[in-house]
């Protein structure tokens, strides 16, 4: 297959993991003989150095064009600590969501069984979790009307949906229930939010036509909870915008680390990945970011096309990565690999998994006789 991939680096530590991500699927394209293309693009606080905006014309054209895009993360401390900036990186962000109708956000979740005990949480508690997490990307709080007063007193943020919104997200996710453990969980808080009680009538509405699946419904305050107490419960959990982004990276402690998460975030036309985690600028060029959610990321590009053996050669290396700690410091404190070694590991090792009989943990990756 021929594909052409827009990249999009960005800050801090986006560009490194992201390379490690164009590197495992330059190792695909190798094994299973496809063409890969990858154009690179400004987006974010880089992009706002060195043209002012954070989503360059440019950039969106390409993304346009493109059959996919790889996203690494945005975000510098400079306009965090700033809440008067006239522009801000993650802007680039949400209008590429919005300009590219990218509406749902789909982030799989799993704990992984050589990860169990590194996680905070207790191994009897996350043992087979594997949830995928649907969450609304281009509408509600993030989208609707801001509003602050001439006094700089007063501030709202409107969260609006429309049902047209919420169905077309909702297909995606029973869908996807039906072919997992066929359930799907509504987290919302109808209890008190008109617009959660529309998302609970139209979700009821749509349950009738997939009659397999079971549905539940959670307030998120509750769903929070239940990630930590017990989160082995969930299969599929379909949630609005701002509820999906706090639960994501609460659902992350699971997996052990949030340098684990990948996410896809598809629309009628157009498809983007990148990893759940920002641009941890404190980590910045120091090759101790963990790399695999980028790479699982490329892993969901290629399940998108189809490309389903690829998609599993990548997982299969990183889950040999993970059960021989070739791993960052997120992972490993007492033997950590860079994030390039890393990013050598797997490379290496979906061009030779027939060789993964030898002994690893012999081999100092980078140097590895299998390539
Ligand atoms: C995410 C991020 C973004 C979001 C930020 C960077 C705008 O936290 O992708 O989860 O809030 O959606
Ligand atoms: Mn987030």
């Amino acid at each position: 297959m021929k594909l052409e991939i827009a990249v999009l680096s960005g800050d801090g530590i986006g560009p490194e993991v992201t390379s490690q991500a164009v590197k495992a699927m330059e190792a695909i394209a190798h094994r299973f003989d496809h063409s890969f293309t990858f154009k690179d693009a400004l987006v974010g606080a880089i992009a706002i150095e060195k043209t002012g905006n954070p989503l360059p014309d440019k950039t969106l054209q390409l993304c346009a064009d493109t059959d996919a895009v790889l996203f690494g993360a945005i975000g510098d401390p400079k306009y965090d600590n700033n809440p008067s900036a006239p522009v801000r990186p993650e802007q680039g962000l949400l209008r590429l969501r919005k300009e590219l109708g990218l509406y749902a956000n789909i982030r799989p979740v799993k704990a992984y069984e050589t990860l169990l005990d590194k996680s905070p949480l207790k191994r009897k508690i996350i043992e087979g979790t594997d949830i995928s997490i649907y969450r609304e990307l281009t509408g509600g709080i993030y989208f609707g009307e801001k509003r602050l007063n001439d006094e700089g007193t007063i501030a709202s943020d409107l969260c609006e949906y429309s049902k047209e919104e919420i169905e077309r997200i909702s297909h995606l996710a029973f869908k996807a229930a039906q072919k997992r453990r066929k359930k799907l969980t509504l987290v919302d808080k109808a209890n008190v939010l008109e617009s959660s009680r529309l998302w609970r009538k139209v979700v009821t509405e749509i349950a009738t036509e997939y009659p397999d699946v079971g549905l539940d419904f959670l307030f998120v305050d509750n769903a929070a909870m239940q990630m930590i107490l017990n989160p082995s419960q969930f299969d599929v959990i379909l949630t609005e915008n701002m509820f999906g982004d706090i639960i994501s990276d609460e659902a992350s402690v699971i997996g052990g680390s949030i340098g684990l998460l990948a996410s896809a975030s598809v629309g009628d036309t157009c498809c983007m990945f990148e990893p759940i985690h920002g641009s941890y600028p404190q980590a910045t060029g120091k090759g101790i970011a963990n790399p695999i959610a980028a790479i699982l990321s490329a892993a969901m590009l290629l399940e998108h096309f189809d490309l389903m053996d690829e998609a599993n050669a990548i997982k299969e290396a990183v889950e040999k990565a993970l059960e021989l700690n070739i791993t960052t410091p997120d992972l490993n404190s007492l033997n950590p690999l860079t994030t390039e070694k890393v990013g050598d590991f797997i490379y290496d090792y979906i061009l030779n998994p027939e060789d993964s009989n030898i002994n690893f943990e012999n081999i100092h990756v980078g140097q590895s006789t299998i390539i």
